[in-house]
Protein backbone atom coordinates (compact mmCIF):
# COMPACT_ATOMS: atom_id res chain seq x y z
CA UNK A 1 0.00 0.00 0.00
CA UNK A 2 1.15 3.53 -0.99
CA UNK A 3 2.25 5.26 2.24
CA UNK A 4 2.61 8.85 2.07
CA UNK A 5 6.47 8.41 2.02
CA UNK A 6 6.51 6.08 -0.06
CA UNK A 7 4.66 8.59 -2.69
CA UNK A 8 6.84 11.12 -2.05
CA UNK A 9 9.88 9.57 -2.85
CA UNK A 10 8.46 8.19 -6.15
CA UNK A 11 7.75 12.08 -7.15
CA UNK A 12 10.92 12.65 -6.29
CA UNK A 13 12.00 10.04 -8.29
CA UNK A 14 10.88 11.20 -11.45
CA UNK A 15 10.73 14.58 -11.28
CA UNK A 16 14.77 14.01 -10.18
CA UNK A 17 15.24 12.52 -13.25
CA UNK A 18 13.30 14.79 -15.50
CA UNK A 19 15.22 17.74 -14.25
CA UNK A 20 18.02 15.93 -15.50
CA UNK A 21 16.77 15.62 -18.93
CA UNK A 22 15.29 12.00 -18.86
CA UNK A 23 12.35 11.23 -21.26
CA UNK A 24 9.56 9.09 -20.92
CA UNK A 25 10.09 9.02 -17.45
CA UNK A 26 6.47 8.61 -16.40
CA UNK A 27 5.43 6.12 -19.75
CA UNK A 28 2.50 5.74 -21.65
CA UNK A 29 0.39 8.57 -19.91
CA UNK A 30 -0.25 11.96 -21.78
CA UNK A 31 -0.30 13.63 -18.15
CA UNK A 32 -0.03 17.41 -17.47
CA UNK A 33 3.15 16.73 -15.66
CA UNK A 34 5.25 14.95 -18.25
CA UNK A 35 4.51 16.51 -21.47
CA UNK A 36 2.65 19.30 -23.34
CA UNK A 37 0.15 16.87 -25.03
CA UNK A 38 -1.72 17.29 -21.56
CA UNK A 39 -4.00 14.38 -20.60
CA UNK A 40 -5.01 14.17 -24.03
CA UNK A 41 -5.60 10.53 -25.54
CA UNK A 42 -5.54 12.23 -29.02
CA UNK A 43 -1.89 13.28 -30.03
CA UNK A 44 -2.97 16.20 -32.23
CA UNK A 45 -4.41 17.95 -29.15
CA UNK A 46 -1.50 19.80 -28.26
CA UNK A 47 -2.49 22.35 -25.31
CA UNK A 48 0.44 25.04 -25.03
CA UNK A 49 0.70 25.68 -21.17
CA UNK A 50 1.87 29.16 -21.75
CA UNK A 51 -0.89 30.21 -24.12
CA UNK A 52 -2.29 32.95 -21.68
CA UNK A 53 1.32 34.47 -20.93
CA UNK A 54 1.96 37.52 -22.72
CA UNK A 55 4.73 37.23 -24.94
CA UNK A 56 6.54 39.87 -22.08
CA UNK A 57 6.32 37.30 -19.80
CA UNK A 58 7.27 34.85 -21.61
CA UNK A 59 10.54 36.49 -22.48
CA UNK A 60 11.20 36.58 -19.13
CA UNK A 61 11.40 32.59 -19.17
CA UNK A 62 14.82 31.18 -19.66
CA UNK A 63 15.75 28.28 -22.02
CA UNK A 64 15.69 25.40 -20.13
CA UNK A 65 12.95 27.05 -17.10
CA UNK A 66 9.66 25.62 -19.06
CA UNK A 67 9.40 21.69 -18.67
CA UNK A 68 6.16 21.53 -19.78
CA UNK A 69 5.22 20.16 -16.70
CA UNK A 70 2.65 22.59 -15.69
CA UNK A 71 -1.44 22.85 -15.92
CA UNK A 72 -2.32 26.61 -16.10
CA UNK A 73 -0.83 29.79 -16.34
CA UNK A 74 -1.24 30.89 -12.18
CA UNK A 75 0.91 33.90 -12.36
CA UNK A 76 -1.21 35.43 -15.30
CA UNK A 77 -4.17 35.46 -12.49
CA UNK A 78 -2.34 36.01 -9.55
CA UNK A 79 -2.42 40.06 -9.48
CA UNK A 80 1.26 40.49 -8.46
CA UNK A 81 2.98 44.15 -7.94
CA UNK A 82 6.16 45.86 -7.63
CA UNK A 83 7.71 45.48 -4.37
CA UNK A 84 5.48 42.28 -3.19
CA UNK A 85 6.66 38.63 -1.83
CA UNK A 86 5.74 35.70 -3.94
CA UNK A 87 6.40 32.21 -3.08
CA UNK A 88 5.73 29.58 -6.16
CA UNK A 89 5.26 25.65 -4.67
CA UNK A 90 6.80 22.98 -6.49
CA UNK A 91 8.33 25.84 -8.62
CA UNK A 92 10.44 22.84 -10.86
CA UNK A 93 12.96 24.75 -12.81
CA UNK A 94 11.64 27.93 -11.66
CA UNK A 95 9.27 29.26 -14.56
CA UNK A 96 6.79 30.89 -12.75
CA UNK A 97 9.39 32.75 -10.66
CA UNK A 98 11.18 34.31 -13.52
CA UNK A 99 7.76 35.46 -14.50
CA UNK A 100 7.04 36.74 -10.92
CA UNK A 101 10.40 38.36 -10.73
CA UNK A 102 9.48 40.82 -13.75
CA UNK A 103 6.07 41.75 -11.91
CA UNK A 104 7.66 42.36 -8.28
CA UNK A 105 11.09 44.08 -9.22
CA UNK A 106 13.91 45.08 -7.83
CA UNK A 107 11.92 46.10 -4.37
CA UNK A 108 10.22 42.92 -4.40
CA UNK A 109 11.23 39.01 -3.94
CA UNK A 110 10.27 35.44 -5.19
CA UNK A 111 11.06 32.44 -3.41
CA UNK A 112 10.38 29.40 -5.42
CA UNK A 113 10.17 26.12 -2.93
CA UNK A 114 11.11 22.57 -4.39
CA UNK A 115 11.78 19.13 -2.32
CA UNK A 116 13.22 17.62 -5.81
CA UNK A 117 17.26 18.43 -5.23
CA UNK A 118 17.77 17.98 -9.10
CA UNK A 119 14.73 20.56 -9.97
CA UNK A 120 16.07 23.24 -7.40
CA UNK A 121 19.79 22.60 -8.89
CA UNK A 122 18.08 22.89 -12.65
CA UNK A 123 16.59 26.54 -11.44
CA UNK A 124 19.57 27.60 -9.92
CA UNK A 125 21.35 26.90 -13.35
CA UNK A 126 18.47 28.85 -15.10
CA UNK A 127 18.59 31.35 -12.39
CA UNK A 128 22.30 31.98 -13.67
CA UNK A 129 21.17 32.49 -17.27
CA UNK A 130 19.86 35.54 -16.90
CA UNK A 131 19.99 38.74 -15.14
CA UNK A 132 17.33 38.24 -11.64
CA UNK A 133 18.58 38.62 -8.46
CA UNK A 134 14.95 38.83 -6.53
CA UNK A 135 14.12 35.16 -6.61
CA UNK A 136 15.69 32.55 -4.19
CA UNK A 137 15.42 28.67 -4.87
CA UNK A 138 14.96 26.72 -1.29
CA UNK A 139 14.55 22.93 -0.99
CA UNK A 140 11.08 22.20 0.89
CA UNK A 141 8.51 20.33 1.19
CA UNK A 142 5.03 21.97 0.80
CA UNK A 143 3.42 20.45 4.14
CA UNK A 144 6.47 22.15 5.96
CA UNK A 145 7.34 25.37 4.63
CA UNK A 146 10.73 26.96 4.88
CA UNK A 147 9.12 30.47 4.98
CA UNK A 148 8.43 32.70 7.51
CA UNK A 149 4.50 33.49 9.03
CA UNK A 150 2.86 36.14 7.68
CA UNK A 151 5.60 37.12 5.30
CA UNK A 152 3.85 36.76 2.00
CA UNK A 153 1.69 38.68 -0.24
CA UNK A 154 1.14 35.94 -2.97
CA UNK A 155 1.10 32.65 -3.08
CA UNK A 156 1.45 30.96 -6.55
CA UNK A 157 1.57 26.81 -7.69
CA UNK A 158 1.33 24.71 -11.05
CA UNK A 159 0.19 21.27 -11.18
CA UNK A 160 1.65 20.55 -7.73
CA UNK A 161 -0.85 20.12 -4.98
CA UNK A 162 -2.40 17.40 -6.76
CA UNK A 163 1.17 15.32 -6.27
CA UNK A 164 0.95 16.35 -2.06
CA UNK A 165 -0.33 13.46 -0.15
CA UNK A 166 -1.70 15.98 2.45
CA UNK A 167 -3.46 18.55 1.09
CA UNK A 168 -5.10 19.50 3.94
CA UNK A 169 -1.39 20.79 5.12
CA UNK A 170 -0.33 22.09 2.07
CA UNK A 171 -3.13 24.94 2.11
CA UNK A 172 -3.27 25.13 6.08
CA UNK A 173 0.62 25.85 5.59
CA UNK A 174 -0.16 28.55 2.50
CA UNK A 175 -2.56 29.89 4.97
CA UNK A 176 0.43 30.46 7.90
CA UNK A 177 2.83 31.97 4.90
CA UNK A 178 0.38 34.58 3.63
CA UNK A 179 -0.33 38.16 5.18
CA UNK A 180 -3.57 38.60 6.24
CA UNK A 181 -5.39 40.12 3.04
CA UNK A 182 -2.53 37.76 0.89
CA UNK A 183 -4.01 35.83 -1.95
CA UNK A 184 -3.16 32.30 -3.52
CA UNK A 185 -3.42 31.45 -7.21
CA UNK A 186 -2.97 28.21 -7.93
CA UNK A 187 -4.00 25.85 -11.19
CA UNK A 188 -4.17 22.24 -10.53
CA UNK A 189 -5.97 18.89 -11.31
CA UNK A 190 -9.57 17.41 -10.33
CA UNK A 191 -11.87 15.23 -10.84
CA UNK A 192 -15.30 14.42 -11.41
CA UNK A 193 -16.22 10.66 -10.35
CA UNK A 194 -14.24 9.18 -8.40
CA UNK A 195 -10.47 7.27 -8.64
CA UNK A 196 -10.22 3.45 -8.22
CA UNK A 197 -8.21 2.03 -5.79
CA UNK A 198 -6.17 0.89 -8.16
CA UNK A 199 -5.25 3.70 -9.68
CA UNK A 200 -4.54 5.35 -5.98
CA UNK A 201 -2.11 2.42 -5.66
CA UNK A 202 -0.50 3.24 -9.06
CA UNK A 203 2.80 5.32 -8.78
CA UNK A 204 3.28 6.27 -12.24
CA UNK A 205 -0.51 7.66 -11.95
CA UNK A 206 -0.06 9.76 -9.02
CA UNK A 207 3.14 11.09 -10.34
CA UNK A 208 1.30 11.72 -13.52
CA UNK A 209 -1.06 14.30 -11.50
CA UNK A 210 -3.61 11.99 -11.80
CA UNK A 211 -4.07 9.69 -9.02
CA UNK A 212 -3.51 12.19 -5.93
CA UNK A 213 -6.10 14.58 -7.30
CA UNK A 214 -9.46 15.48 -5.30
CA UNK A 215 -12.58 15.95 -6.87
CA UNK A 216 -13.43 19.52 -7.17
CA UNK A 217 -16.04 19.46 -4.36
CA UNK A 218 -13.48 18.00 -2.20
CA UNK A 219 -10.39 20.72 -3.19
CA UNK A 220 -12.72 23.19 -2.37
CA UNK A 221 -13.52 22.21 0.82
CA UNK A 222 -10.22 21.72 2.18
CA UNK A 223 -9.68 25.52 0.93
CA UNK A 224 -12.67 26.84 2.95
CA UNK A 225 -11.63 24.36 5.68
CA UNK A 226 -8.02 25.89 5.88
CA UNK A 227 -9.61 29.66 6.90
CA UNK A 228 -9.49 31.36 3.06
CA UNK A 229 -12.73 33.30 2.15
CA UNK A 230 -13.57 34.55 -1.54
CA UNK A 231 -12.81 31.42 -2.88
CA UNK A 232 -13.21 31.64 -6.78
CA UNK A 233 -12.64 29.22 -9.53
CA UNK A 234 -10.77 31.69 -12.29
CA UNK A 235 -10.58 29.15 -15.40
CA UNK A 236 -10.83 25.77 -16.19
CA UNK A 237 -10.15 23.21 -18.84
CA UNK A 238 -11.52 19.52 -19.21
CA UNK A 239 -8.84 17.10 -20.65
CA UNK A 240 -9.52 14.10 -22.84
CA UNK A 241 -8.70 11.56 -20.32
CA UNK A 242 -11.22 9.32 -18.74
CA UNK A 243 -10.64 7.39 -15.50
CA UNK A 244 -11.59 4.07 -15.07
CA UNK A 245 -15.08 5.23 -12.83
CA UNK A 246 -15.37 6.91 -15.92
CA UNK A 247 -15.37 10.42 -14.89
CA UNK A 248 -12.95 13.61 -15.80
CA UNK A 249 -10.12 15.39 -15.04
CA UNK A 250 -9.46 18.66 -15.28
CA UNK A 251 -7.36 21.87 -14.92
CA UNK A 252 -8.67 24.45 -12.50
CA UNK A 253 -6.71 27.77 -11.45
CA UNK A 254 -8.35 28.82 -7.93
CA UNK A 255 -7.65 31.83 -6.14
CA UNK A 256 -8.63 32.63 -2.40
CA UNK A 257 -8.19 35.15 0.05
CA UNK A 258 -6.62 34.99 3.82
C1 LIG B 1 4.40 18.81 -12.15
S1 LIG B 1 5.87 19.52 -11.58
C2 LIG B 1 5.50 21.26 -11.78
C3 LIG B 1 6.73 22.12 -11.73
C4 LIG B 1 6.48 23.61 -12.01
N1 LIG B 1 5.47 24.15 -11.15
C5 LIG B 1 6.15 23.83 -13.46
O1 LIG B 1 5.02 24.27 -13.75
O2 LIG B 1 7.00 23.57 -14.31
C6 LIG B 1 5.70 19.27 -9.83
C7 LIG B 1 6.86 19.79 -8.98
O3 LIG B 1 6.42 19.79 -7.62
C8 LIG B 1 7.42 19.28 -6.80
N2 LIG B 1 6.75 18.72 -5.61
C9 LIG B 1 5.86 17.70 -5.58
N3 LIG B 1 5.42 17.48 -4.32
C10 LIG B 1 6.06 18.38 -3.53
C11 LIG B 1 6.05 18.64 -2.13
N4 LIG B 1 5.30 17.91 -1.28
N5 LIG B 1 6.82 19.64 -1.66
C12 LIG B 1 7.61 20.37 -2.51
N6 LIG B 1 7.69 20.15 -3.84
C13 LIG B 1 6.91 19.18 -4.36
C14 LIG B 1 8.15 18.26 -7.66
O4 LIG B 1 9.45 18.03 -7.21
C15 LIG B 1 8.10 18.92 -9.03
O5 LIG B 1 9.23 19.72 -9.26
Amino acid sequence: MNTSKSIKDSVKEKYGKIANGETNVIPNISSCCSSKSCCSNDSNAVIDMTQRYTSDDKNAIPDGADLGLGCGTPAAYADMRNGMTILDLGSGAGVDCFIASKYVGELGKVIGVDMTEEMIRKANENKAKVNVTNVDFRLGEIESLPVENNSIDRVISNCVINLVPDKRKAFSEIFRVLKTGGKFTVSDIVVDGSISEKERQNAALWAGCISGALSRKEYLEVIELAGFKDIKILSEKKYDYILQSGGGLYSITVSGTK
